[in-house]
């Protein structure tokens, strides 16, 4: 007899699904027989994954278009899950400005663009999605932040404050992790966040330079980066019965990276 699926009935969001760690947690979850929800603001590359995923049984999979960045985006989105399956029993906080960060911006204007993003977003998409989840009395946010929010750069003499808004905002995505599990533990909805390390995606590959890369590797225990299978195994963890005591805690998937 196959092992049995951990996740079956139930509906997951999954935000930043189009490609990268999103797309591996949209395929673990329905692996494990979830019904997911994979939003994005690259709508297509959302649809492409709902399309990708595994589906047995009730399973039901949609890709669709999120802004993270707008209040009613989000709503809409959740909004749009509750009339299409009337729950939603996880979330995925994934999204975020991560590939493309220009480091050399440090303008206020792009500052509240990464923050918004990146800090805001997570608490924008949670705070669509439990009303649903209060009514229910259950629910799961995964909040995913980043080993960046506990390095730092020294800059001896820099000529303005630097753009430090990436690791900033996923700093503020562990503090966002601990108050909302704070307020929603009465309604059995759990809050953890994921810290990944240097995990190899297209992204990162964009983000990282070879050299950095291999001066990262170097430095770790495992001495490797992170596969996003890896990080999606956390998730799974996470989202699953064998975590219903587990909340306001961050995992953190990194070879031992950073040891907080
Ligand atoms: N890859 C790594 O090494 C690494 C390490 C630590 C943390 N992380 C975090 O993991 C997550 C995924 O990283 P990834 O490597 O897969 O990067 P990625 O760039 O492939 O994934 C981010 C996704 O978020 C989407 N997105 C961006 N802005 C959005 C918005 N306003 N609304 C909705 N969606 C939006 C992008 O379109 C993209 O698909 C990010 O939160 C990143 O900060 C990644």
């Amino acid at each position: 007899m196959g092992a049995a699926q951990r996740l079956a009935g139930k509906i997951a969001i999954v935000t930043g699904a189009a490609g990268g760690i999103g797309k591996e947690h949209a395929k673990r979850f329905a692996d494990e027989g979830a019904s997911v929800v994979a939003l994005d603001i690259d709508e297509q590359g959302a649809e492409s994954t709902a399309k990708e995923l595994p589906a047995g049984g009730d399973q039901r999979h949609l890709g669709g278009r999120v802004d993270i960045s707008s209040l009613a985006s989000c709503q809409d989105a959740a909004d749009r899950v509750v009339a299409e399956f009337g729950r939603i029993d996880a979330l995925v906080n994934n999204a975020a400005i991560y590939a493309n960060i220009d480091h050399k911006r440090a303008d206020e204007e792009y500052l509240d663009q990464v923050l918004s993003v990146n800090m805001l977003g997570p608490w924008r998409m949670s705070k669509a999605v439990v009303p649903a989840m209060m009514s229910q009395n259950s629910g799961r946010i995964i909040n995913q932040s980043s080993d960046a929010a506990l390095m730092y750069h020294v800059s001896r003499k820099p000529e303005t404050l630097p753009n430090f808004a990436y690791a900033w905002s996923k700093y503020s995505v562990n503090g966002l992790t601990k108050f909302m599990a704070g307020v929603l533990g009465g309604y059995n909805i759990t809050v953890n966040c994921i810290s990944p390390g240097m995990t190899m995606t297209e992204a990162t590959q964009q983000a990282v330079s070879p050299r950095m890369a291999e001066r990262l590797n170097a430095s770790t225990p495992l001495g490797r980066a992170m596969e996003p299978q890896e990080i999606a195994a956390a998730a799974l963890f996470l989202a699953s019965d064998d975590a219903k005591g587990i909340t306001g805690q961050i995992l953190y998937v990194n070879g031992g990276a950073v040891m907080p």
